[in-house]
């Protein structure tokens, strides 16, 4: 809840009928950071995004947004505090430009009109939301994509134009929901670069699987089980915690280790 912090949650619970998705979990971003969330297959990390992007609402728990205590924002606030999250699974418009894509970003993201936006009386609105659009492409590693169709895009540049996509709202905080699924060792090691780049933009909670990868970028990283955060901390530390040992791979601590990339410590 400090004014250092661009995101505060805590004491957040979030219910599915009978189902505990989250349970007293909490989470301090830092300006500048990237945040890494790791956790088995339904331990709730998507169902933090959710709570945070207004697409679930909270049993109970607090936010705090840049230092202020704020309700749980809807998701067409999101803009407006300042937050954006890229979609699993949302492909590109397949008719439209890299460029415009981005642009209709600022749509998805903010509520605004985007076809007036675009195609309608003001030819300066879509020049400034194109120039937006250039410079979240740049932003992305992505520019030299932006008059391509998607369907002349590789699998890691579509990766690239999804991130311009949430950067065009000019977000203060992005959520990153498994973005480097599906990417080869060399594109993971590129795109870990990029983030590590753009946290000088904005600060960036990422969900992901490739633990090695979290390793290598996340300033923090939030391990949870079962709704729980079960160990926070520099990578360092939580890879070397008993618990989270114990939730990746059953009591056996030196496979666990090894799954966490401590074998290569
Ligand atoms: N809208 C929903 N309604 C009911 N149950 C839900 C809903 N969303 C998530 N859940 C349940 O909540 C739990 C946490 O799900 P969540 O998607 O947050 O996990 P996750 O950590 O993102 O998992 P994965 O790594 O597989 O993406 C799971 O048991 C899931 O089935
Ligand atoms: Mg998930």
């Amino acid at each position: 809840m400090s004014e250092t912090t661009d995101l505060s949650i805590s004491n957040l619970t979030v219910k599915f009928g009978g189902l505990t998705a989250l349970d007293d979990v909490f989470l301090d971003v830092a300006p500048n950071t990237i945040v890494g969330l790791i956790g088995p297959n339904g331990a709730g990390k998507t169902t933090i995004f959710n709570s945070i992007s207004g697409l679930v609402t909270p049993t109970s728990g607090e936010i705090s947004i840049h230092g202020k205590k704020m309700k749980w924002p809807a998701s067409h606030q999101l803009a407006e505090f300042g937050i954006s999250r890229t979609l699993q699974g949302v492909g590109l418009f397949s008719g439209l430009s890299v460029v415009e894509n981005v642009m209709m970003g600022a749509n998805i993201t903010s509520g605004s009109n985007f076809l007036k936006d675009l195609f309608g009386a003001s030819g300066k609105a879509e020049a400034k939301l194109r120039r937006r659009a250039l410079d979240a492409l740049a932003w992305a590693g992505a520019l030299d994509m932006a008059e391509k169709m998607p369907g002349d895009l590789t699998y890691p540049q579509t990766k690239r134009v999804s991130i311009a996509r949430a950067l065009i709202s000019q977000p203060k905080i992005l959520l990153l929901d498994e973005p480097a699924a599906g990417l080869g060792q060399d594109d993971i090691d590129k795109f870990a670069a990029l983030l590590k780049q753009l946290k000088q933009r904005c600060a960036i909670i990422i969900v992901e699987h490739h633990v090695d990868f979290i390793g290598a970028i996340s300033d923090q990283v939030y391990v949870l089980n079962f709704g729980k955060v079960i160990s926070s901390g520099t990578f360092d530390h939580v890879k070397r915690d008993p618990a989270v040992l114990a939730a990746y791979l059953g009591t056996s601590t030196q496979t666990g280790s090894e799954k966490l990339g401590g074998g290569h410590a």
